[in-house]
């Protein structure tokens, strides 16, 4: 049976069905609520019920008590609803408020997408989830005490895996481990989430999302959410990339924009002669975003790219009337070496 879920004090509303957590449910509907551990040992996801009743399938789990359990408050990585709820909780809209984690992760599977970019999927344990707002990165720790950023390419309502786009660096000491030795079953470690590269979405003006190379994935972590969302703020999604091959993951763009009358997909491509068959957009990315929109007044800019694009974007777009701080970028060197 499935039961309605109110945030007091907002409209924010979701349903619960048979034998899901109030947390699972707020985040397939694309809400964020504080949470950590999912296992009920950690109290981050701790609220109250101010209507309605729930109950634990395996009893009172380690982090709340009986005393608190009869004051009204909740583990709601735990709790079933009972019935219809109207619940207290602080939603996540700010990046600092995730506090990032130690965690290991097991490399899933790589798909080769490209011959320099790599697809990695990472599966946490079994208990342990990453809370986290689309867009954010993660650093991968090395030995030695190096470490090693890369962006979120997944969204945060599909956490079952996290998603991460490497690209090749000759001697860059993670990115040639990538596409030289590392297999499925590996275990790596990361800290995470971190950085304040995220949807803002208490926003309605049109969006323009601009990728660069691999920057692309935090991009898809964002449009992906948004979509989940239900969103329909214009989104003008423009990769930027040196040859067709490069554009990794174009026919995903491609697909958005087919099913979405808000999305725009525009690839741009800098060296296209080697793709004789290109009928598209050449020439660096950020021309292309201010050719189509010469006055960025009205628009929330979010790019993500190698320092580059980012630097001369930033320059330009602000010079087209953009405000500094509807501008949300994440620079960073192609394989973070
Ligand atoms: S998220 Fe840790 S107790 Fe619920």
């Amino acid at each position: 049976m499935t039961h309605q879920v109110r945030i007091e004090g907002t409209d924010h509303q979701f349903d619960v069905g048979d034998d899901e957590s109030v947390i699972d449910a707020a985040l397939r509907a694309g809400l964020m609520l504080p949470y950590s551990c999912r296992s009920g040992t950690c109290g981050t996801c701790k609220g109250d019920i101010v209507e309605g009743a729930i109950a634990y399938p395996d009893g009172l789990p380690p982090a709340i008590d009986a005393k608190e359990d009869a004051a009204g408050k909740a583990l709601f990585c735990q709790a079933r609803p009972a019935s219809d709820l109207l619940i207290r909780v602080a939603e996540v809209r700010e990046a600092g408020a995730i506090q990032p984690q130690r965690l290991p992760a097991r490399v899933e599977h790589i798909e080769e997408v490209a011959p320099d970019v790599r697809r990695l999927f990472l599966k946490l344990p079994r208990d342990k989830r990453l809370a986290f707002l689309a867009g954010q990165y993660l650093d991968i720790l090395l030995r030695g005490g190096q470490r090693r950023s890369f962006s979120l390419a997944n969204a945060p309502h599909d956490d079952e895996r996290l998603e991460l786009h490497v690209r090749h660096l000759p001697g860059g000491v993670f990115s040639e481990y990538v596409f030289t030795g590392l297999q499925p079953g590996a275990l790596l470690r990361f800290e995470g989430p971190l950085g304040n590269f995220f949807l803002r979405e208490d926003s309605d003006r049109p969006m323009i999302l601009m990728g660069g190379g691999t920057g692309f994935g935090p991009i898809k972590g964002i449009v992906e959410h948004a979509l989940h969302l239900g969103v329909t703020r214009p989104m003008h999604v423009y990769w930027g990339a040196r040859a067709q091959a490069d554009l990794y993951l174009d026919s995903l763009p491609r697909e958005w924009a087919a099913r979405h009358p808000s999305v725009l997909y525009t690839p741009v491509l800098s060296e296209p002669a080697r793709d004789t068959a290109w009928e598209g957009a050449t020439g660096f990315v950020h021309e292309q975003v201010l050719n189509d929109h010469p006055d960025l007044s009205g628009f929330d800019v979010y790019m993500s790219g190698p320092p580059p694009m980012i630097n001369a974007a930033r320059e330009a777009f602000t010079s087209a009337g953009l405000p500094a701080e509807r501008l949300f970028y994440d620079s960073f060197e192609p394989g973070g070496d």
